[in-house]
């Protein structure tokens, strides 16, 4: 089956971008095609170049016209912790009246607050409300998305959400990718023994997991009072051996050298870097390992946003994400992001395109299905009403 679209405004390759392994991207590695033809056979691109050199042989082919269309890489969410019950509005209320993150963990909310919603949900009511918030990401042009664990550690309980997430996947065109994330706080259970929770991950959990095929990642938060360099060092050896690959969380509200530790395990990413040193971002730049910033998580905490610019500079490979999550970025607003990555990080329009589409599907380890719309690759856009790309972070908010 072939089908040929026709008269689309701006069709954005990426092409550039991708031969450059996503550094440093500029505006001409867009590969913008105006007034373009796609010609998609088999859910793959067969043909992309202006709607007037259309090669005879498709003449016959059914056309469907897409003036108006801006169409880009559809866009790919890679961190989010999307399967929880509850809020954390009481929590908001009580950092806007000058509480920090930290402070309200300790004072009963926090992650250990969703924690206890999250463990007494059932699987329905789970899968329910993980489906309302997935739709959201839908809408804003996301089709592969990543979804943590780690609300409900009892070994029971994270399995249950990571079951959720393969439920969800049944009834989703969107790729969804699973990651278990057992370290994101220490339990009740283990209040004050961080060591010996991380041996239970490291000697029960993570087979438990591995059998069970429920996850792709393993992830930690590496961040003072909850898991240290040394402890995530030894659980993601563990996970490593296991066959997962690894995220880590780092350098969120302090440096612990984090980011370093992450290119040091060969993790495909390390995710927020607010506080990374100049050292990290040497580190990271001179790696494969993809620095996923979360502008959103910044706004929303009040703290500073991560170091964009002296990144991109020195040639890391940067994408954005929302962090999707009831605490720290409670938005599904993808190209939201993209807003507060150009007018806040000052990182240009083609950087944060590029950040969410092909840089994204690189810190999910997915980039030769999406990212790019080129010839022999998956057909994956998102189509947006729009007379330049420009337009996406530009009507923001919307
Ligand atoms: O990515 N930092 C750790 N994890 C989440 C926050 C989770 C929560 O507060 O519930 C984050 O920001
Ligand atoms: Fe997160």
């Amino acid at each position: 089956m072939i089908q040929v679209y026709e008269n689309i405004r701006q069709c954005l390759t990426l092409a550039g971008a991708r031969a450059k392994k996503g550094r440093r991207p500029t505006e001409a590695d867009l590969g913008v095609v105006e007034d373009a033809a796609v010609v998609v056979e088999k859910g793959c691109v067969a043909w992309i170049g202006q709607t007037g050199s259309l090669p005879a042989q498709y003449a016959k082919a059914p056309r469907a016209p897409a003036q108006g269309a801006v169409w880009l890489p559809a866009l790919v969410e890679c961190h989010t912790h999307l399967v929880f019950a509850g809020s954390r509005a009481l929590d908001y209320g009580q950092r806007c009246a000058g509480k920090t993150y930290q402070e309200i963990a300790q004072g009963g909310g926090g992650i250990l607050s969703t924690m206890k919603a999250t463990r007494t949900a059932t699987p329905e009511e789970l899968l329910i409300r993980a489906q309302t918030e997935l739709a959201f990401f839908e809408a804003k042009g996301v089709r592969c998305l990543e979804i943590k664990s780690g609300y409900g550690l009892t070994l029971e309980s994270e399995i249950r959400q990571l079951e959720c997430i393969a439920a969800l996947q049944k009834g989703t065109q969107i790729k969804l990718v699973p990651t278990f994330m057992p370290a994101h706080a220490v339990p009740p259970e283990f209040k004050g023994r961080a060591d010996a929770f991380v041996e239970v991950i490291c000697k029960e959990w993570l087979p438990a997991i591995a059998e069970r095929k429920l996850a792709t990642f393993f992830d930690a938060f590496v961040e003072e009072g909850y898991f240290s360099v040394q402890q995530t060092r030894r659980m993601a050896s563990a996970a490593r051996q296991l066959g997962f690959k690894i995220k880590l969380h780092v350098d969120q509200f302090t440096d612990q050298g984090g980011t370093a530790l992450a290119v040091e395990l060969g993790a495909t990413s390390c995710d927020h870097l607010d506080s990374v040193s100049a050292k990290g971002v040497s580190a990271i730049a001179a790696s494969e390992t993809v620095a996923v910033l979360a502008p959103g998580a910044s706004v929303f905490t009040g703290t500073p946003y991560p170091p964009a610019r002296a990144l991109i500079d020195a040639g890391a490979i940067v994408a954005l994400t929302t962090d999707f999550n009831p605490g720290t970025c409670p938005s599904h607003n993808l190209p939201l992001m993209m807003t507060l990555a150009c007018s806040q990080m000052k990182m240009t329009v083609a950087e944060a395109i590029v950040a969410s589409t092909l840089n994204a599907a690189q810190a999910l380890g997915e980039q030769a299905s999406f990212g790019t719309i080129e010839v022999g690759r998956p057909f994956h856009v998102w189509s947006v009403e729009a007379e330049t790309y420009h337009e996406i972070p530009y009507k923001f908010g919307d």
